[in-house]
């Protein structure tokens, strides 16, 4: 989704904004843009489509060297993909420049009381009112002129501003979910609304929490809340996050797959010194976990709630987390939440969270991301410490977030979890890459596709389908495979390849037998995929799905309409 990056300093600010573009790129985004200060006017360039199309266009122009500069990755929501959409937007009077991340719920209100007084718009944005509100409240003091405009805005924001009258100033403004980081290294500041691309470049950084500002200046960084200057910890990060690379792959997704034993060997080396005595003391001493998550980590969520209940150790309830403020389920404070994230800013379930704190609960983020606003704000991180994922697809996360599920459950149970055979079962999926190939080959051309499974390998469908669905849009489901005569069946014919994702529950495995007869008596095509004890039989669906992308020519790190990190409701 939207990303935002800038920096305040010595060296050539387009030159360090362009390249933090680049590293914003895995959150998705469809136009990016900059602003910079010279000869005390702002100049913005934009581009729609890649980084790459700006940074050729900023080459092209030859820009004179500034120390400030805005920069910005678009997903769009208001308004289509243009570049008079695209941020930075600029007060009709010139004067004040904004990158802007989340909602102004109000803007319409606003944009017709401005107009009214002769402002004149540009694009189709929520955004572009914000530097015109500042801009009416023009005064020496930058962060008043913020301020006063923030107390019109209605929604959720992050946000930077700066003005031609003060090319030494960024001001940042935060409300809601939307993240925003500010880094400090000698002589300079990096703003980013995203902690992984500054913890290897900066020497402290600080979170701005809700209804902060920041005014920042290359060699100063002063926060204030509710008109009073406050003082702020920088944030404890453990270790500096390197940029991501392919390496010999050709896409990040199939990297990513690839470092799945890797990443349980990471898991294993961390959970052996963590100690959860503590936290099986709370799990002890609730009623019912509440699971709230989006997308793949709900799956992940729905996949560590059976081991829990397998185990019969608790009742627990796992909510699609956008759904919950519409569900109303019955919360008591002796609950405890788990909050299920790969970015840890994911707006639906960070405010799951809030839900959760407010009713008293304790809560547990199993989180990928160290420093996030998740991580941030539970009681206890739990980390995946699978490494940067930058493919849309989450892979290598999903198998990390139910691992350290099945490493809490084990730790209850006082039983050790088996790390040495699930990273040998890792690579020995991975070592059948070539067979899926085939398999996709000869399936290519299906309309559709059915994943079927039971007990835990019908979670696994679920995540299975949605693998299939976002990165080769073809029509794909996962089924409880017991249901599939409850409805389903009728869309099978010959166009279908079934797979089949066999239990290793043995009674299990018989029973799915009468769906395989059930779709084979259809025309189905199938696939039979061996039991896999743990979720890693994901890993063939993962496999699965990147293959057929690459035979449809689709690029699987980044498919359509999608983002990396979603930060809006
Ligand atoms: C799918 C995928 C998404 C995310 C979802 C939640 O492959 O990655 O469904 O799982 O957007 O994101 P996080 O885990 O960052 O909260």
């Amino acid at each position: 989704m939207c990303g935002i990056i800038a920096y305040l300093g010595k060296d050539n600010a387009v030159n360090r904004v362009t390249e933090g573009l680049k590293t914003l790129e895995y959150r998705g985004y469809d136009s990016a843009g900059l602003a910079y200060i010279s000869k005390e006017t702002i100049h913005t360039v934009k581009q729609v489509g890649p980084v790459d199309a700006l940074v050729q266009k900023v080459n092209d122009l030859k820009l004179p060297k500034s120390n400030i500069a805005l920069g910005h990755t678009r997903w769009a929501t208001h308004g289509g993909i243009t570049e008079q959409n695209s941020h930075p937007h600029v007060s009709d009077d010139g004067n004040i420049a904004v990158v802007h991340n989340g909602i102004i719920e109000n803007y319409i209100q606003l944009k017709s009381d401005l107009e009214s007084k002769g402002v004149t718009f540009k694009s189709a944005t929520d955004t572009e009112v914000i530097p015109n509100l500042i801009s009416q409240f023009k005064s020496e003091n930058i962060l008043k002129s913020v301020t006063e405009a923030c107390k019109y805005l209605k929604g959720s924001y992050a946000f930077l501003a700066m003005s031609c009258d003060h090319p030494d100033t960024i001001v940042a403004a935060k409300n809601g979910s939307q993240p925003l980081v500010i880094g400090t290294v000698k002589d300079a500041v990096y703003i980013s609304s995203d902690t992984p691309t500054l913890t290897s470049k900066c020497d402290k950084i600080y979170a701005l929490e809700d209804a902060e500002f920041a005014v920042i200046c290359p060699t100063s960084v002063k926060f204030h809340k509710f008109g009073k200057s406050i003082v702020k910890k920088p944030l404890a990060i453990m270790a500096s996050v390197k940029p991501a690379t392919k390496g010999i792959y050709n896409t990040f997704m199939e990297r990513e797959i690839h470092e799945i034993p890797d990443v349980i060997e990471a898991i294993e080396r961390e959970y052996c010194k963590r100690d959860l005595t503590k936290l099986v003391a709370k799990i002890h001493a609730c009623d019912t976990i509440h699971i709230a998550a989006c997308g793949t980590s709900y799956h992940a969520g729905l996949y560590i709630a059976r081991m829990f209940e397998r185990q019969g150790l608790r009742r627990v309830l796992v909510h699609v987390a956008s759904e919950l403020p519409h569900t109303n389920p019955i919360i008591n404070p002796r609950d405890i939440a788990i909050v299920i994230s790969q970015s840890g800013e994911t707006a639906d379930t960070l405010s799951a969270m809030k839900t959760f704190k407010n009713r008293g609960l304790y809560t547990i983020a199993i989180c990928n991301v160290e420093g996030s606003s998740i991580w941030r704000y539970a009681d206890t991180a739990l980390p995946t410490v699978a490494g940067t994922e930058v493919a849309v697809a989450s892979t290598k996360a999903y198998i990390a977030q139910t691992l350290v599920g099945e490493i809490v459950v084990n730790a209850i149970m006082e039983q050790p979890t088996n790390f040495v055979s699930y990273r040998k079962a890792a690579h020995e999926i991975l070592g059948h890459s070539e067979e899926i190939l085939k398999v996709v080959s000869e399936n290519k051309d299906m309309n559709r596709i059915f994943f079927l499974g039971k007990g835990l390998s019908a979670i696994t469908a679920l995540e299975s389908a949605l693998k299939v669905k976002e990165i080769t849009y073809r029509h794909c489901e996962g089924i409880a495979a017991g249901e599939l005569k409850h409805g389903t069946l009728a869309l099978v014919d010959s166009n279908t390849l079934s797979i089949i994702l066999t239990p290793t529950d043995e009674a299990a495995a018989q029973k799915l037998n009468n769906s395989i007869h059930e779709v084979k008596s259809r025309g189905s095509h199938i696939w039979t995929v061996p039991p896999v004890e743990s979720s890693l039989q994901i890993i063939y669906a993962q496999l699965f799905a990147l293959h057929l992308a690459q035979k449809l020519s689709l690029d699987p790190d980044k498919p359509r309409n999608l983002a990396k990190s979603v930060t809006v409701e």
